[in-house]
């Protein structure tokens, strides 16, 4: 069955397949339907033994605002294959590599994916935020395990409870992206590290993955407490109020919560 959409653009260069994201007038939210061609094409990459690594970007100075709230208050996922879980277990499965290009907003699930990228790479206009709390949401992705070990509790903290922004030279710091680059030319710098590494001897770079992995054997455990928590928390009244007033233009209020 054909999953197209015209908001990801999926091309073969060499051994490459370049999954862009391009809706661009909503600044790259992630529908159900953008899940699907994003885990389809990570599942393309495992299947065709001519692929050797996935190169993921959004539109030039875009990367992705996240979740389309929309689209999640009104058909929430609910299991495992939903669209957005296939492709974070897709993302964490990955026996192949993984390289991002990132520039202006990379937003929740935008910064999250990081974590699970080989190589990534930010111009200097990419900004990131995990506004899960302030969305009366939880941490996912594995970012309640990696971030923690990544940078310490309280600095993740601080990304994922006060969910504050943070720029490209941060990003570089905590070990979200391995570089920055201007903002005119960072998908071609990132697509020459993408193009060294799909060079490599294939078997071996698949085992050097493979073991790194390993060190995190909890993930995929993790991953899934956060995932039913994640869905949980969509249907909470505190997340109602935070991305109803999103879409309603208007700063959320949770004084009534306890
Ligand atoms: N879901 C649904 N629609 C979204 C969206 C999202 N995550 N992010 C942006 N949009 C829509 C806006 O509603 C707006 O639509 P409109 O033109 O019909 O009004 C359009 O995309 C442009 O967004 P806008 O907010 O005007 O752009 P900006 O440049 O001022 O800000 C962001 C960009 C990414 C900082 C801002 O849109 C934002 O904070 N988005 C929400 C991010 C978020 O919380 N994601 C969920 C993570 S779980």
């Amino acid at each position: 069955m054909s999953h197209d959409t015209p908001h990801v653009i999926v091309e073969q260069r060499g051994h490459i397949l370049h999954v862009a994201l391009n809706r661009p007038d909503k600044k790259n939210a992630l529908t159900h339907a953008m899940y699907t061609a994003l885990a389809d094409a990570l599942a393309r990459v495992e299947s065709e033994p001519g692929l050797r690594l996935t190169f993921i970007t959004g539109t030039a100075d875009c990367f992705t605002s996240g979740n389309d709230m929309m689209d999640f208050m009104q058909n929430p996922p609910t299991g495992t294959d939903s669209p957005v879980s296939r492709f974070l277990e897709g993302l964490r499965s990955a026996s192949k590599p993984i390289v991002a290009a990132v520039n202006g907003p990379a937003v929740g699930v935008g910064t999250t994916l990081l974590l699970h990228c080989d190589l990534a790479y930010a111009g200097r206009g990419a900004r990131f935020q995990m506004p899960f709390v302030s969305l009366g949401l939880c941490p996912e992705a594995g970012s309640s395990l990696l971030l923690p070990l990544m940078l310490g509790h309280r600095k993740a903290a601080q990304l994922l409870m006060l969910a504050e922004t943070f720029g490209a030279d941060e990003a570089c710091e905590y070990g979200f992206v391995n570089a920055v680059f201007d903002d005119a030319d960072y998908q071609q710098k990132a697509w020459e590290k993408a193009e060294l590494l799909a060079a490599m001897p294939p078997a071996s770079v698949r085992l050097a993955k493979a073991q790194m992995k390993a060190t995190f054997p909890q993930l995929k455990d993790v991953m899934a407490s956060e995932g039913a928590a994640f869905m949980a928390r969509l249907k909470s009244p505190e997340a109602m109020e935070a991305m109803g007033a999103f879409m309603q233009k208007r700063k959320p209020d949770f004084s009534r919560f306890s």
